[in-house]
């Protein structure tokens, strides 16, 4: 069992690599919002990621695709605002790094300044090398992400498992150590068997944050509304809820409802 090896004051890129050579397993949840990412920050999570999947859950897209880099910023900078401990990681959107390496180097630089993220996080192999290298030369930390990438929907077509085939699986693993040798500090693996995600954290030293991807990588990763169980209409095989809180939620809006139709709400201590 994995268990806190070190406390961590603050949590860095070099706190999880260290965290994966002691065999000590990495938390990473998603925030969009201050509220949010306090509770998710006090809780003791190691990374908080400003996911493009804000597009969903925030904005009710179908897809990552629409939300813009000012959008990302504009949560990003909520999250900062309440992250004591916690590394922010901060997603760049589709169409702000895949063009050339010059967008890509503005885009993170933008993302840096203006939200104070600490890293930022890419989708993509061998295609996009060239931007992570500019974006490392500034000092700017990346971490990948690999497997299911949903700003490629449009090009899988589906939602399904990633990599089943041996010459994807070869590729992935290809684009992994080409990820760590480039100098990303961590990676995401989204949705591949697990015995290929296992194998991929073995052969790297930087740490392998997996969703979808089985218990043998160096840590996971969800998307928060989802584990709560605010979302109810995304039932992955993967996905852990821990709260009903679509339940919970409708059920304490009906006890409002009811408490002010009834003249309930506000009593006599509740007004001045
Ligand atoms: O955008 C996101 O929330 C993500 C996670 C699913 C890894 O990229």
């Amino acid at each position: 069992m994995s268990v806190a090896k070190k406390q961590y004051k603050r949590i860095t890129t070099k706190s999880l690599v260290e965290m994966k050579a002691n065999g000590e397993k990495i938390s990473m949840l998603t925030a969009y919002d201050y509220t949010m990412a306090k509770i998710v920050d006090g809780a003791g999570v190691d990374v908080i990621l400003v996911g493009d999947s804000a597009s969903n859950v925030m904005a009710g897209h179908e897809t990552t695709l629409p939300i813009t880099l000012d959008q990302m910023i504009y949560h990003a900078s909520s999250v900062i605002r309440a992250a004591e401990r916690s590394l922010v990681v901060v997603d760049l959107p589709f169409g702000t790094y895949q063009g050339n390496s010059k967008s890509a180097l503005e885009s993170a630089i933008k993302v840096m300044k203006e939200s104070g993220g600490h890293a930022v996080k890419l989708e993509g192999g061998s295609e996009i090398a060239e931007s992570i290298s500019r974006i490392l030369t500034a000092g700017i930390p990346v971490m990948g992400h690999l497997g299911l990438t949903p700003q490629s929907i449009y090009k899988f077509g589906t939602y399904t498992v990633r990599a089943k085939e041996e010459e994807e699986a070869n590729k992935l693993l290809e684009d992994a150590k080409l990820l760590q040798e480039l100098g990303c500090f961590a990676l995401v693996l989204e949705k591949v068997p697990a015995v290929l995600a296992e194998k991929v954290a073995k052969s790297l030293t930087i740490p392998v944050i997996g969703i979808g991807a089985g218990g043998g990588v160096d840590g996971q990763v969800l998307v928060t509304h989802d584990m709560l169980g605010m979302t109810h209409e995304f039932n992955p095989r993967f996905l852990r809820r821990y709260l009903d809180l679509y339940a919970e939620m409708t059920n304490a809006f009906q006890s409002y409802i009811q408490d002010v139709k009834s003249q309930d709400f506000p009593n006599e201590k509740e007004q001045y």
